[in-house]
């Protein structure tokens, strides 16, 4: 039976240490880190990351806020506010919770925000230093997702990973970050050829496919790390990727859902945050 990589866990600890560090630096500065979240429209998955998104920060000690806009809002309207977001000397972190709705161009939108600011890591200046190991926000769940695999102690060097996935958020920069640690990356996709296959030559599986339950315990090679970063509502249950059931038989360390990644993400979008503060502040 594998051994479960409780991210919840792992999540706690960090925020505990970024919790002390805020308190501390507030009696340094006189200041804590502030982090702004945009939201358009009522998707109810992205209402709940967002809510949480206010929950946690609040409770470690950020100054926080939500500005949230209707569906109608323009691209012109919502471009503004990201101005005058990135301009607010209060505003440490700062990101536009996705989708948008259809009206909204995405890249515009990641592109508006300053580099400085973008807690995601999305904005591409970001993306190519990560690309080059240059200084950069590290996008939140592929952090988290290493983080987690770290605190198990397991060392990447040299094992094959495979990566379910191709997503700018997730699949791509979760490969390089496996890549920096010195795996052996496979990244796979909808066009695969033999999947379970290519996933059973996997120490460590990284899934992030989007498809409920897909990732059956016998695409498993024995003893390997699973980490599942999907995360569906099913008949009022959480489910990930992978088929929790067959796969923790199998595999040596498994994240549950839920419990696994979620928790990780909005921790690492809190220890971004409080890297930007420190940053401005001199204090890097
Ligand atoms: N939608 C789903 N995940 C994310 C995320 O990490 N950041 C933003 N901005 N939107 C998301």
């Amino acid at each position: 039976m594998a051994e479960l990589i409780k991210g919840k866990e792992v999540a706690q600890k960090i925020r505990e240490e970024v919790s002390s560090e805020i308190e501390e630096l507030q009696k340094k500065t006189g200041k804590v880190p502030g982090l702004a979240v945009v939201i358009m429209g009522e998707d109810p998955a992205s209402q709940t990351y967002v809510n949480n998104k206010e929950k946690t920060s609040k409770k470690l000690g950020f100054h926080s806020e939500v500005h949230r806009l209707p569906e109608s809002t323009t691209q012109e309207e919502l471009l503004q506010l990201v101005d005058r977001l990135n301009n607010d000397d209060n505003i440490n972190g700062l990101l536009v919770q996705l989708p948008l709705p259809d009206h909204i161009e995405d890249e515009a939108v990641i592109h508006a925000i300053s580099p400085e600011k973008d807690v995601d890591g999305f904005h591409p200046v970001n993306v190519g230093n990560m690309m080059i190991g240059e200084k950069c926000y590290i996008p939140c769940t592929p952090h988290g997702v290493i983080k987690m695999i770290e605190h198990v102690g397991y060392d990447l060097k040299g094992k094959n990973a495979v990566v379910i996935g191709r997503s700018n958020i997730v699949g791509k920069p979760v490969s390089l970050l496996l890549l920096d640690r010195h795996a052996t990356v496979t990244i796979t996709h909808s066009r695969t050829q033999d999947l379970p296959g290519v996933c059973k030559q996997a120490d460590v599986l990284v899934v992030a496919a989007g498809k409920p339950e897909m990732v059956k315990g016998d695409w498993i090679k024995p003893g390997a790390v699973v980490i599942d970063v999907g995360i569906h509502r099913i008949d009022d249950k959480l489910k990930g990727d992978v088929e929790f059931e067959s796969a923790e038989k199998v595999a040596g360390y498994i994240s549950p859902v839920p419990g696994g990644v979620g928790p990780m993400t909005i921790t690492m979008l809190m220890h971004n945050t409080l890297q930007s503060f420190k940053f401005k502040h001199g204090l890097e």
